[in-house]
């Protein structure tokens, strides 16, 4: 079994990377991001908490996302996994550390994806999402629109903008991953299984260099 995770701003391609690395490997993709926006649609208290929380672009309660995290490692299917959004904070990296004790991990890559604000600025400004199976598109950016303007490749699904995809929220997420989750570096460093990628480049460049990591090389 290996594992994944990124520590990565908000826009800087940790969805987009995670499914050219599932396609490669056949590892799951585990996006908190994902597994909150699907929640916040049921018809309950908690959804609701949920979507308040992420359209303000605070973080949602470690207890909830940790039982989320659990289910999901429990329930693995493959010979590996990719969390993508979590840990966000040490509080949460902690009990991943936990977590993770009862697996046959052979190894955990931590790929911190490097990029500066102005970038991860530009990147979400043109993202479009597919609302049924999450696939991330770019309108603004040639290689990562959609075939057919507008329409998911894999479900011919009309795509949206998503509702945390504004100036103010996106700004806020920035600052909360500057507090919350930076920090994480260093203590991945001290682990001895962090990467660095330099995150301004195109999506195919940042790939090779994490699959350079994944063979080894
Ligand atoms: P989440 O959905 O994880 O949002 P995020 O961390 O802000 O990250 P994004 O999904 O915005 O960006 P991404 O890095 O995946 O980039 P993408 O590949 O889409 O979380 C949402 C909310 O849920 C949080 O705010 C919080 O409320 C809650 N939450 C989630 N996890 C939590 C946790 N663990 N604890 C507590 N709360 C939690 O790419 C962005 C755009 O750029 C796309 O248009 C893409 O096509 C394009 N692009 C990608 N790569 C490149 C490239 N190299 N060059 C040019 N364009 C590119
Ligand atoms: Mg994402």
């Amino acid at each position: 079994m290996r594992g994944i995770i990124f520590i990565a701003p908000p826009a800087a391609g940790k969805g987009t990377q995670s499914d050219l690395i599932c396609d490669k490997y056949g590892f799951e993709h585990i996006s908190t991001g994902e597994l909150l926006r699907d929640a916040s649609e049921e018809d309950n208290l908690e959804a609701l908490y949920i979507k308040e929380k992420i359209d303000s672009g605070e973080l949602v309660d470690d207890e909830l996302i940790i039982e989320l995290i659990d289910k999901k490692l429990h329930n693995l299917k493959t010979n590996g996994f990719i969390l993508d959004g979590f840990p966000r904070n040490l509080v949460q990296a902690k009990m991943l550390n936990e977590m993770i004790k009862n697996f046959n991990l052979k190894q955990l890559y931590v790929f911190n994806i490097d990029v500066e604000f102005s970038v991860v600025m530009q990147r979400f400004t043109g993202r479009i999402t597919c609302p049924d199976c999450g696939n991330v598109y770019n309108k603004l950016i040639d290689e990562l629109k959609p075939k057919k303007d507008n329409y998911c490749n894999d479900c011919d699904v009309m795509l949206e903008t998503r509702a945390d995809d504004n100036e103010e929220t996106f700004t806020k997420r920035f600052e909360l991953y500057a507090d919350e989750t930076e920090p994480l570096i260093s203590y991945y460093m001290e682990k001895g299984v962090l990467h660095r990628i330099n995150g301004n480049l195109d999506t195919m460049q940042i790939f090779n260099q994490i699959v350079n990591i994944l063979e080894g090389e």
